[in-house]
């Protein structure tokens, strides 16, 4: 028997009331609401209480995924979690949300491809179940990006924000998912990293989060159209058979530069950059959550999710609704 993948659910979680460019010039950052809007599209973020965790945030994504796909966290097996800001650095993030789900013997592990993370994590689930060993995957990408960032280095903290999306795949006789591609290139690590290390009880390095944002800007938009264009090749479909494409939510130019070169109309291409900024690997399922729950995304319908980020990582899944 042949083994598909389709989505049966999504879900998403954004911690707090939205902060404003203007809210993070009132907390003292040396930029301006003007600056912010024309480099980057971003108007607001959301960011997570003190304390509040990814794991915490997941786990109200993930319930609502599994609310709309019906499915009861007991029967998942398998839970991977896409996230560069985990709770701890063991156990896994995704054993941490199993144990909050009251999930027992699941296959469960995270991924990191920092914003790529979720497309790699879907891909993964969609190849887990196209194999036959597993049947119900929850994928999730959660971040708290806030604490990870150098509030003094205008350039990097005025970009980011925090947040939870789920999708529930369940194994189907048709597709589904129609095609992934998934890539890196380790020559470019220094352009998009977070150089530290805990050793001996103490951080070693840099915690914060560093970036080349212009070698990152150039990088992202040439990734992005390539791997569009293969992942469409794949699945025997041209860019124009889209009825939805949604990219990696980093910055509205980016997003813009990358639907053009596809020849994709605006009004196709879902953006949410500017009501949360860059939550990493959550800014895919909070955006693709964001489409099907008002409606625009339709059963039947073709999507292609894309992530760009630290690595450098990339890579696109195209999947019929
Ligand atoms: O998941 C991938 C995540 N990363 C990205 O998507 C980032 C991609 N890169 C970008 O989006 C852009 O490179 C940025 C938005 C990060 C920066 O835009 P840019 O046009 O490349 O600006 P820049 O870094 O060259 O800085 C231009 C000026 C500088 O001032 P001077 O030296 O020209 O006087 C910066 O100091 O803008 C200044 N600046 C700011 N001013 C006000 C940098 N950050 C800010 C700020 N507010 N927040």
């Amino acid at each position: 028997m042949t083994h598909y993948s389709r989505l049966a659910g999504t879900g998403g979680y954004l911690p707090g009331p939205p902060v404003t460019n203007d809210d993070l010039v009132a907390r003292g950052i040396n930029t301006s609401d003007d600056w912010i809007v024309t480099r980057t599209g971003i108007r607001a973020r959301h960011l997570a209480a003190p304390g509040q965790t990814s794991c915490q945030m997941a786990t109200e994504a993930a319930l609502q995924a599994l609310d709309m796909a019906g499915i009861a966290a007991a029967d998942l097996d398998l839970i991977i979690v896409a996230t560069s800001t985990p709770d701890y650095i063991f156990p896994s993030t995704a054993c941490l949300l199993q144990g909050a789900l009251g999930n027992r013997g699941a296959t469960a592990f995270d991924v990191q491809a920092v914003c790529s993370g979720f497309v790699y994590a879907l891909s993964i689930a969609d190849k887990f179940i196209r194999s036959g060993t597993h049947q119900k995957a929850l994928v999730v990408g959660a971040e708290t990006f806030s604490r990870i960032l150098d509030w003094q280095d205008r350039g990097t903290c005025v970009l980011f924000g925090d947040g939870a999306g789920a999708v529930v795949l369940e194994a189907a006789e048709e597709s589904g998912i129609l095609a992934s591609a998934l890539h890196a290139d380790g020559s470019l690590v220094k352009i998009l990293s977070v150089p530290g290390q805990i050793a001996h009880g103490q951080v070693t390095g840099d915690p914060f989060l560093r970036m080349e944002g212009q070698a990152v800007f150039k990088t992202a938009v040439r990734v992005l159209t390539e791997v569009a264009r293969e992942c469409c090749a794949a699945a025997n479909l041209a860019p124009a058979d889209l009825d939805w494409l949604i990219p990696h939510q980093a910055n509205i130019r980016i997003i813009e530069a990358t639907g053009k070169r596809m020849g994709l109309v605006s009004d196709k291409v879902v953006v949410t950059v500017d009501r949360h900024g860059n939550t990493s690997a959550a800014s895919v399922p909070l955006a693709l959550n964001e489409a099907v729950r008002d409606g625009r995304i339709r059963r039947g319908q073709r999507v292609l999710l894309e992530g760009v980020g630290g690595g450098f990582t990339w890579g696109a899944l195209l999947f019929e609704f």
